[in-house]
């Protein structure tokens, strides 16, 4: 049977008559107003349900989260607080949900923290339920971006060989035969067994792969899952996390800053345009989180006017040298919480120097570039210094890094030179080296994490919340 969806009866400009609703309840007030979601938007319709002609079995089953299906006539709300509401003429129970069963008491405030663990249950929350749709509406604006502009997806493999990043924080994948799998005399499985005999882990990067493309189509892109087995039990760190990852033919690091300043932009002005109703909720819930910090700690700017200043402000960019002496010369913060200064040049930037940098000095985005070649991967491009290459980290306030990037070594000799360096066996780049090899081109390249960006947009504060079943050393469970 053919049912209309909640948010376009709000939409709705005049009254309507015998329209079907499907959806689950959130509350039942006054045994008369059922308060009606379907997902399709984060507000309920409220259907008015004739208590006397209704069997009073029918009333008790009308309890948060059963699923019904009702129909009425759509009319002009009596009460404040919305447009229209559904008279009801018939209704029906699809589905019960016990109330004293039902895990998430939405009465109580549920904490994120609870919410959690109940990941299956949580998106039937407002909060989450508007996330989702904020990240649905992202990731099109993604693909959006990216095809309006010439470039062309490519899907880079899962299982791989390569660890792109260096970092050797992955996941082994093994072939397990179904028959007759290896078990060694002591009863346990012995997973020496490789992917058809090769060592190989589940991706951190699809960027090798997609260089080898863009070497060919000229602007490419990817959107896929990565993984890392880092131990990093932050609120910034998943195991399993999506990745955006462009890479451009002929670009240098100053296209490739220019190319991630404008997607960002592009992206967040989509959703902004499209989800007003999902942030104008979220941002009311970050407000009222922010309430209830001591005035120190919080963030003065509210959600929707962070994402307006983005907008239409120009990343600040910032060298890694004169990001260090602007550290350098800072003092600590009173109580010492934080240590800024830096002691030496080369050193990696903590969380903290990246969130004084963009919170306490520039006030702003910042895109920070010519890393020491020491603290970055191998395939970034040496500049003429000899010490710094052409990386690009941006910072984001609240956030930290969202997007690493740089334009790529595309010197064979000079590459080499450094792959040797490293101890990393040619032999097993040998594919990646071809593209210095035949025809190589000055190549650029960022990845950028598409929960880290969910969370800016969002105004959330753990990566946790802005994945539906995220993927952390705890939490498995899913
Ligand atoms: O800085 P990363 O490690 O860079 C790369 O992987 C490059 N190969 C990208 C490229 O140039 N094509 O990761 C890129 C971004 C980070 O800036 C961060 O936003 C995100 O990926 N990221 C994570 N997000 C969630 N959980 C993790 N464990 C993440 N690790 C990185
Ligand atoms: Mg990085």
């Amino acid at each position: 049977m053919k049912h209309t969806k909640v948010k376009d009866l709000l939409n709705s400009t005049k009254p309507v008559d015998d329209v079907t609703v499907k959806g689950w309840v959130r509350t039942f007030r006054n045994n008369q107003f059922l308060a009606i979601n379907d997902g399709s938007v984060i507000h309920n319709i409220q259907a008015v349900v004739d208590f006397e002609n209704t069997p009073a079995e029918t009333l008790k089953r009308l309890t948060p989260s059963a699923a019904v299906s009702i129909k009425g006539n759509l009319v002009e709300s009596q009460g404040a607080g919305q447009k229209f509401e559904i008279q009801v003429k018939e209704l029906e129970v699809l589905g019960d949900s016990d109330a004293e069963e039902y895990p998430i008491q939405l009465k109580n405030r549920p904490s994120l923290e609870f919410l959690r663990e109940k990941a299956h249950l949580r998106v039937r929350t407002n909060a989450f339920g508007a996330i989702m749709r904020v990240r649905s509406v992202l990731s099109f604006a993604v693909h959006q971006y990216f095809q309006e502009n010439g470039f062309v997806y490519v899907n880079t493999p899962i299982i791989t060989g390569s660890d792109a990043e260096g970092a050797g924080e992955m996941f082994r994948v093994t072939s397990l035969p179904a028959q007759n799998p290896p078990v060694t005399q002591e009863g346990t499985v012995n997973y020496e067994e490789d992917f058809f005999g090769k060592e190989t882990n589940l991706t951190v990067s699809g960027q090798l792969e997609a260089e080898t493309y863009a070497m060919a189509l000229g602007q490419v892109y990817t959107f896929g899952p990565t993984f890392r087995a880092e131990n990093s039990n932050t609120s910034r760190h998943l195991a399993e996390f999506w990745m955006i990852e462009p890479e451009v033919a002929f670009n240098d690091l100053d296209a490739n800053m220019d190319l991630a300043e404008d997607f960002i932009k592009y992206v967040i002005k989509y959703v902004m345009e499209r989800c007003a109703d999902d942030l104008e909720f979220l941002d009311k819930r970050l407000a009222d989180e922010e309430k209830q910090k001591p005035q120190a700690e919080r963030s003065g700017m509210g959600l929707l006017e962070k994402l307006q200043f983005v907008l239409e402000n120009n990343f600040k960019r910032v060298s890694y040298t004169e990001a260090i002496d602007i550290l350098k010369s800072s003092k600590p913060n009173k109580n010492k919480k934080f240590q800024y200064l830096i002691e030496e040049w080369g050193a990696d930037l903590q969380s903290e120097h990246e969130r004084f940098l963009v919170e306490k000095h520039f006030k702003s985005p910042v895109i920070l570039f010519d890393y020491p070649a020491k603290i970055k991967a191998f395939y970034m491009r040496l500049n003429d210094d000899g010490k710094t290459v052409r990386a690009m980290d941006i910072l984001f306030p609240g956030i930290g890094e969202i997007v690493g990037g740089s334009q790529r070594e595309e010197r064979l000799d000079v590459l080499q030179q450094k792959i040797a360096e490293l101890g990393i066996d040619e032999k097993e780049l040998w594919w990646y080296l071809d593209t210095r090899r035949f025809g190589t081109a000055v190549h650029s390249g960022f990845g950028l994490g598409f929960e880290r960006l969910v969370l800016f947009v969002t105004g959330m504060t753990n990566i946790r919340d802005v994945i539906p079943f995220p993927r952390t050393p705890q939490n498995a469970e899913f």
